[in-house]
């Protein structure tokens, strides 16, 4: 049966990683895969997150399904997160929500639940965005269309250019949204353009559908929710993709939050049951595990006391290692301004160079990061940033 397929080419960001590997030179350096990197270029279990562990370890009963919707602690616990303490949205039981298989899992049953809306949905992401956008949405039969948002050659959000786009969209069409920390180019709106973007998101119609894969990891946890709070304050609909696996290093026990605030109550009412039934047509339950450790963590005072503290550490840390990084790029002379790396946030930045050099960097000195010049700042370490900052100067 399966012969009538054609094998497709590895993934390109799970391909490179398997080229790392493989590459035997001792001073290579991983800038690819997203993930969260300490000094030592592992990524430890959080100390919040091991503790949550063995106190789920001591009082974990049994192994039966948990509900469609998942864990309700978690649930509870995120949409505060997400939303704030004391938010009106909440108070007034306007959010429907369900733990998801991570911030992939709530990205495609939204994207299910849109279909079953209109068939014909069209969602507009941002130029670029990540690349796992275009199938999560894609393969559940979103219309997907582009709206410009990042110029290389500026290395600056083109803010004009996306608002004149969305003010022509129609007032059935969903903008995708990063809600921080923007993946590829970490270039984030800023307060003013969150505050002219809720306005036309209020003007035209149009449904934000905003990912959140990074609260904590740009300008602090609150900080970071702001264009979310926002836009969930004055608008009637929202939905939110939300995702545990960085701020919370649970990369991989799948955990996320899918959640749709509603212009009323009865509404919401519709939307749970919806939501949960998408659900139930794609994996049933969702899996335990970290739902569990998360509900733990954010609900017991003093491990969210740490858990604070340990994403913290992990923001400064990523600010310091853009900071050394301009630094010894300015060291070797390039006549290239890196300064705009001090000014992106979250994990990733766009180098702004194009493809030939990304390539030459990874033939030639054995470093790896994707074709469209986005590093994983958190691959940067005291040993190897020199290292890296000679080699972009040879480069460039
Ligand atoms: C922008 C964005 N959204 C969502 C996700 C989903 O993450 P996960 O499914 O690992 O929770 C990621 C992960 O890299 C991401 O970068």
């Amino acid at each position: 049966m399966f012969e009538s397929l054609s094998a497709l080419s590895p993934d390109p960001i799970l391909g490179l990683s398997a080229a790392f590997k493989k590459d035997p030179n001792p001073a290579k350096i991983d800038l690819g895969v997203g993930v969260y990197k300490d000094e030592q270029g592992l990524t430890p279990i959080l100390d919040c997150v091991s503790q949550a562990q063995q106190m789920l370890l001591a009082s974990e009963t049994s192994k039966v399904y948990i509900t469609p919707q998942g864990n309700q602690g978690y649930i509870n616990g995120m949409v505060e997160l997400l939303l704030g303490h004391n938010s009106a949205v909440t108070s007034a039981n306007r959010v429907a929500a369900v733990q998801a298989p991570g911030g992939c899992g709530a990205l495609r049953i939204l994207a299910e639940l849109l279909v079953r809306v209109n068939k014909n949905t069209r969602v507009w992401v941002s130029d670029p965005t990540w690349a796992n956008h275009i199938p999560l949405l894609g393969d559940a039969g979103i219309d997907l269309q582009i709206y410009p948002y990042f110029d290389k050659n500026s290395a600056s959000i083109k803010f004009d250019e996306m608002m004149d786009c969305l003010s022509k969209v129609s007032a059935d069409d969903v903008v995708l949204l990063h809600g921080c920390c923007h993946n590829p180019t970490g270039a984030d709106l800023n307060k003013e353009q969150w505050q002219q973007l809720t306005a036309l998101a209020s003007k035209v119609g149009f449904l934000p559908f905003i990912d959140i894969a990074y609260q904590g990891f740009g300008d602090g946890i609150d900080e970071d929710a702001y264009g979310l709070r926002l836009m969930a304050e004055n608008l009637e609909e929202v939905i939110v993709a939300a995702s545990c696996s960085k701020n919370f290093g649970l990369y991989r026990e799948r955990v996320g939050l899918a959640a749709i605030i509603c212009k009323d109550q009865s509404t919401k009412d519709i939307a749970q049951s919806q939501i949960q039934s998408v659900a139930r047509g794609i994996y049933s339950m969702p899996p335990s595990y970290g739902g569990a450790l998360v509900d733990i963590i954010l609900n017991n005072k003093s491990l969210n006391d740490i858990w604070i503290s340990e994403v913290e550490a992990m923001r400064t840390r990523m600010a310091e290692l853009r900071a050394m990084l301009v630094s010894n790029l300015e060291d070797q002379n390039v006549d290239k301004d890196f300064s705009f790396i001090n000014k992106q946030k979250g994990m990733f930045s766009f180098l702004c160079i194009p493809p030939e050099q990304v390539q030459a960097l990874r033939d030639q000195h054995a470093i790896y990061f994707v074709d469209s010049s986005r590093v994983n700042i958190a691959g940067i370490n005291h040993k190897n940033v020199s290292v890296l900052a000679k080699a972009i100067a040879q480069t460039l």
